[in-house]
């Protein structure tokens, strides 16, 4: 037998093992009908649907193909967080003729900066033109010394060592750190200011019977003192109505400890808030955080109907209560996971959502109480100019600050193996992230991002984007004489941000929150 088998050539051992595939895709598997009906060459389809991914991304798609993001904008996160030559040379390659492309009207002669102007001193010195609380008088209003920070992501949802260097990187550049929904970890306390958030899990901050426990914020708040405001989730773009399970087999100790919840059992977020039903209650559930806590209190949306933010408007309008601060995701928002249905269809874009609900708030007059925060897509200097030019005041950027630190897009963080190690809990995977390179990574990206604002600014006419006003952005909606600008488009005109200068938000006592 042995002989028999020794004397078997390599071609014999591949038409045996072919053999032995056709006979288990005909006779033996049922769950493919196409390796039972095409056996052997059925498998080819399969390999190829699984690297189709990889081989458009590498091979295939064009520069400004991908979605989420195009080969030109991770290029351009890369090179600035690698702080590497980021230009590009003979001309853009959009097509700047294409609906939706925005132009940035410049003036005829730039704004022009003096030797001892801040931004002559820092290029990227670019603080928040209003301060959250300020209105409502919270004991520890805050004032963001950049425009520009990290926006809600758990440790959960990425891998402890992407959180520990979006926190190092932030601290480099003054911006802050948003927890996103899994509590606060130690990987958030590196020294960068942080915004605790918490959504319907209340993860960190969690009563035995999974509802709200108000003792165990104002404990992190005292113990925590780098935590400068509080951001209380209503609902995200990719997801938004849609609650969440953490499975059992991911909790680990360390993610139970952190989050409030037992060891190894699955944990529900459900849809809706367990500490309020309504808006009123929602009310004066922010009221009691911040007189407990002292500090500002924002809300994270995604937005869709208008009825009850009308109703919170009206509210604020009567009592002059209400949210410090109001974070509108878009709907082209990321997140770990969620249903392609929701991601793709629930919630209004980021400009639709936006202009609907700051047209509105604007009507009752509140804008200049609120300070606005826009997240989904706007970690581009040219995109951040039109969103201060609609009314925002800060900008969260998620996904752009994950590529900053090493993010492919491979657009698997659903299934725990994130290539680069950003979104995983897999320790190999993690283990090739160097938290104090990627924090500079981090840091060059913001700066970079915050230098070519300032400048673009600069090249408009003025000396902070908050001056910004819609008829300073043009949106293509077809040839030059339909292009129209933000206002017409949108058909509101922006409240302008009380501005002197950049020097004053230098001098501010409430710039990064210093002091209380
Ligand atoms: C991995 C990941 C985790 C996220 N986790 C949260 C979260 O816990 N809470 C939340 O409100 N939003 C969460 N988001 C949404 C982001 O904070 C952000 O609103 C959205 O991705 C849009 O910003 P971007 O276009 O800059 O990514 C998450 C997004 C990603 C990519």
């Amino acid at each position: 037998m042995i002989i028999f088998l020794s004397n078997i050539s390599w071609w014999g051992w591949i038409l045996i093992a072919l053999a032995l595939i056709a006979i288990r895709d005909i006779f033996i598997q049922r769950k493919h009908t196409i390796s039972h009906n095409f056996p052997i060459v059925g498998h080819l389809r399969y390999a190829l649907e699984k690297i189709g991914p990889e081989l458009r991304q590498y091979l295939v798609a064009n520069n400004r193909e991908e979605l989420p993001f195009n080969r030109i904008e991770r290029g351009w996160i890369y090179a600035s967080a690698k702080k590497e030559n980021n230009y590009e040379g003979f001309g853009t390659d959009r097509d700047i003729y294409a609906h939706h492309h925005i132009f940035i009207n410049n003036a005829m002669m730039p704004y022009k900066i003096d030797e001892n102007h801040p931004n002559s001193i820092d290029k990227t010195f670019l603080p928040c033109a209003k301060v959250m609380g300020a209105y409502h008088k919270r004991k520890k209003p805050f004032r963001p010394a950049s425009v520009i920070n990290v926006s809600a992501m758990s440790f959960g949802s990425l891998s402890a060592k992407a959180i520990e260097s979006l926190n190092k990187g932030v601290k480099i550049v003054d911006a802050y750190h948003n927890t996103g929904e899994g509590g606060l970890s130690p990987y958030h306390s590196h020294g960068g200011d942080v915004i605790f958030h918490f959504g319907t899990g209340y993860f960190g901050v969690r009563s035995e019977d999974g509802g709200f426990s108000m003792e165990k914020l104002v404990a992190l708040v005292e113990n925590n003192p780098f935590i400068k405001a509080i951001e209380i989730k209503l609902s995200q773009g990719a997801k938004p109505g849609k609650g969440g399970v953490l499975p059992g087999a991911k909790i680990t100790k360390e993610l139970a400890d952190i989050r409030g919840v037992e060891v190894g059992k699955d944990v529900i977020s459900p849809p809706n808030h367990k500490a309020f039903s309504n808006v009123p209650e929602m009310v004066d559930f922010i009221e009691k955080i911040a007189i407990a806590t002292g500090l500002p209190i924002g809300i994270k949306a995604a937005i869709g109907k208008l009825e009850q933010w009308e109703e919170l408007a009206d509210i604020m309008v009567k009592t002059g209560k209400g949210p410090d601060f109001i974070t509108v995701d878009g709907g082209e928002g990321g997140t770990g996971a969620a249903p392609p249905s929701f991601a793709d269809h629930v919630s209004l874009s980021w400009v639709y959502g936006f202009s609907d609900l700051y047209k509105l708030f604007q009507k009752k007059g509140l804008t200049e109480r609120i300070v606005f925060i826009g997240s989904g897509k706007l970690g581009f200097p040219g995109k951040a100019a039109m969103a201060f030019a609609m009314g925002i005041d800060c900008i969260n950027v998620a996904r752009e600050a994950m590529m900053s630190i090493g993010c492919i897009q491979a657009q698997i963080c659903h299934t725990n193996r994130c290539p680069s190690g950003v979104a995983t809990q897999n320790k190999w995977l993690q283990n090739g992230i160097d938290p104090t390179l990627k924090s500079e990574r981090l840091a060059q990206y913001f700066k970079t991002f915050k230098k070519e604002l300032i400048e673009i600014t600069h090249a408009a006419g003025y000396e902070h984007p908050c001056q910004f006003k819609m008829e300073d952005v043009e949106i293509n909606v077809d040839d030059h004489n339909l292009s129209k600008e933000l206002n017409k488009t949108y058909m509101y005109e922006k409240t302008l941000v009380p501005f002197t200068s950049m020097q004053d938000l230098k001098d501010c006592l409430y710039l990064g929150g210093k002091i209380s």
